[in-house]
């Protein structure tokens, strides 16, 4: 592994120190067992009000946190998203972009709303994410776990249904939230100087990208045979991500639900919030 990436995940380099923050974030991993204990209600209000606070495109927030309690609604969800791990014992977010309000303000305002296609998921997409990030940095400070579930966004159509999601509301991602029953090393990221560009982009090369596997492998010296094959690992993992076909379902039920919640970009036949059959497929 590379001396860039050893030190980033033990937050040993320069300026990382003890600053708390740094340290929430370079210590983090995805937690997906619990305690079987529920959070304070207090906490969880902290965490949604750290989410807040994130920045929000044109102070547009164009995001919605639904939070489920509700333990069957919990057990159909924990059903449509295979039945991970991570969703027991842990509380449940799922985070929406949401041009609904906006609507509602318009009108209310009297004034035209214009966003909508692709501006309105771009702006909605990242105030969501920025807000569950916070979230998730916020209860990593406080001793607490988190996992994003992709599937909440993968499964959007099903969601939809589930949550009774109006138009103008489109479920992108559930994150649990709980007191954490491990404690995973963080994972290794591809080393920095691949990540980040001076000036111009730069194609990595293959000697980069095999350079880039072995230290996500962790592979740092040692017994060559043992470092062959988790090299190997780690490129079949990739390689599986990269050609995998497992993402094609969830495009067709996001298509489906952009269409229900009436938020195609390409202007595909959907109702909007506040116009005749505003409610969508995805309300009951
Ligand atoms: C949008 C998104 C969706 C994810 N979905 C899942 C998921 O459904 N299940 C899961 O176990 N982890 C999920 N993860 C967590 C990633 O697997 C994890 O962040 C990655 O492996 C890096 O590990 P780390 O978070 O411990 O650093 C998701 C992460 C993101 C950002």
């Amino acid at each position: 592994m590379s001396g860039e990436t050893r030190d980033r995940t033990k937050g040993d380099g320069p300026g990382q120190g003890a600053d708390p923050v740094m340290q929430a974030i370079l210590q983090r991993a995805s937690i997906r067992r619990y305690e079987p204990r529920r959070l304070e209600p207090e906490k969880l209000e902290a965490l949604l009000a750290a989410a807040l606070r994130a920045p929000t495109t044109a102070m547009g927030h164009f995001y919605s946190m639904i939070v489920v309690s509700d333990p069957a609604l919990k057990a159909q969800l924990y059903e449509v998203c295979d039945r991970q791990r991570a969703m027991q014992g842990s509380e449940f977010v799922v985070f929406c972009v949401d041009i609904r309000r906006t609507d509602a303000w318009a009108r209310h305002l009297g004034v035209r709303r214009l966003l909508s296609g692709y501006t309105a998921l771009l702006f909605g997409t990242i105030d969501m994410a920025l807000a569950a990030q916070n979230l998730v940095i916020a209860a990593a400070g406080m001793g607490l776990g988190t996992c994003y579930i992709g599937k909440i966004g993968h499964k959007a159509a099903e969601i939809c249904r589930l949550l009774s999601l109006p138009a103008g509301v489109l479920p992108v991602v559930g994150l649990t939230i709980g007191y954490p029953a491990e404690s995973p090393q963080p994972r290794t990221r591809i080393p920095l100087r691949f990540m980040v560009h001076r000036d111009r982009y730069r194609d990595m090369t293959p000697d980069d990208i095999d350079e880039a596997l072995l230290a996500l492998a962790g592979c740092e010296g040692g017994d060559p045979a043992e470092l062959r094959s988790r090299a190997a690992e780690a490129a079949s993992f990739f390689a599986g991500i990269i050609e995998g076909s497992w993402w094609q379902p969830g495009e067709r039920s996001l298509r489906k639900a952009l269409v229900s919640q009436g938020m195609a970009p390409d202007g595909a036949a959907a109702p909007r919030a506040g116009e005749a059959g505003e409610e969508g497929e995805g309300r009951r």
